[in-house]
């Protein structure tokens, strides 16, 4: 008996854990920066911890009232119906639902390159097939409705990622508007706003009142420094309001991550600081580096090198843990992720002693 054929599936590499690395060195883990995962720094809200610590006494229970109390709390945050706002293990699980929702068999999706792999994983795990149009070095990785435009061919899912992992690079809300007016009416356009919070523009919920063929994904993840919970979001038409119980997988936002996210979601004074933070060290990377960078409206920074795959080793025999591009088709270039303000001097620091 063997799997269905699955040789045109990219397999998931994560970058590895901290742990690793420092078993790996044979150093304790808490010499090591890790500025490879665009995690949050400043760890998750003290009010999440609290929530968490708090909830630890009802997991017995199926998370029915703190995923309907997230929901709410989330659909009042962008005051939208509690039906338009779909919470899923992770932004990756709020890829899969639309994925889900949207795809029969051999329907295509457009995804960017380079760009965030699990667009293409997802599509492939829903039968879809996957195109890309290109988001060019040489034009300094700038998005824009005509780029996506140049290469659509009425797929069904066409994917945009605002700010941009691993460029930063930004695509205006005009320019987010030009596409989903360009596009046919039965081409979903799904905007990653995995980092969102850490730019200076406004969320693409805007147009979810204008068109009726525009997702919004949002997580827990960076910003609200929930990575290990797995919790995230979409924001969907008006039009699919009974859709979300036909394609859910059941309870699998888990109870700890609804009431965590919920509680994060208030916690103004955490994510001010990690926004703040974010942009100081963004902004020290981007003046301080002796390379090349690209501005960038997330919590991490692109910094060309030689070989990516050389500075990133060199960068971790000093400590430093970056992430090598190669993966994403860009092996001259390395991925900073912002770290506080302390690890983002360090960063400098070395990846300045290892580049020249
Ligand atoms: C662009 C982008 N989208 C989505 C995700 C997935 O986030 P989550 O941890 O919520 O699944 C990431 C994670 O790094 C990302 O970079």
């Amino acid at each position: 008996m063997d799997t269905r054929d699955l040789s045109a599936h990219d397999p998931y590499v994560p970058g590895r854990g901290l742990e690793e690395v420092a078993r790996e060195l044979g150093v304790p883990a808490a010499n090591l920066t890790k500025l490879s995962s665009n995690e949050n720094p400043y760890g998750p809200s003290p009010k999440a911890i609290e929530a968490i610590e708090a909830g630890a006494t009802a997991v017995h229970r199926y998370p029915k009232a703190s995923h309907t109390d997230l929901t709410a709390a989330l659909a009042e945050e962008w005051d939208l119906a509690p039906a338009q706002v779909w919470v899923s293990p992770g932004a990756d699980g709020a890829l899969d639902y639309l994925a889900r929702s949207m795809l029969d068999p051999g329907d295509r999706t457009l995804v960017p390159d380079p760009g965030f792999a699990y667009y293409r994983m997802s599509a492939r795990y829903h039968h879809g097939a996957v195109g890309t149009y290109p988001v060019r070095k040489r034009e300094d990785f700038a998005q824009s409705a005509d780029r996506v435009l140049d290469a659509y061919d009425g797929e069904r899912m066409v994917y945009v990622t605002s700010p941009h992992n691993p460029t930063g690079s930004e695509m205006t809300l005009d320019g987010m508007r030009e596409l989903a007016a360009g596009v046919d009416d039965t081409t979903l356009v799904v905007v990653d706003e995995a980092y969102g919070e850490y730019a200076e523009q406004e969320s693409a919920r805007a147009l979810i009142s204008e068109f009726d063929n525009v997702a919004v994904t949002r997580t827990f993840s960076k910003a609200y420094g929930l990575a290990g919970l797995r919790i995230g979001y979409s924001l969907v038409p008006e039009a699919w309001a009974d859709a979300y119980a036909r394609v859910n997988t059941p309870f699998a936002a888990n109870d700890i991550a609804c009431r965590a996210a919920r509680a994060a979601l208030n916690d103004d004074d955490h994510i001010r600081r990690s926004i703040d933070g974010a942009r100081w060290a963004r902004e020290h990377m981007r003046a301080e580096l002796d390379a090349r960078t690209w501005e960038s409206g997330g919590n991490f920074v692109l910094c060309e090198v030689d070989d990516a795959s050389v500075t990133a080793e060199a960068a971790k025999r000093e400590g430093v843990i970056v992430r090598d591009c190669g993966s994403f088709g860009l092996p001259d270039c390395v991925r900073v992720s912002c770290g506080t303000r302390e690890e983002a001097r360090e960063a400098v620091r070395v990846l300045n002693s290892v580049v020249d």
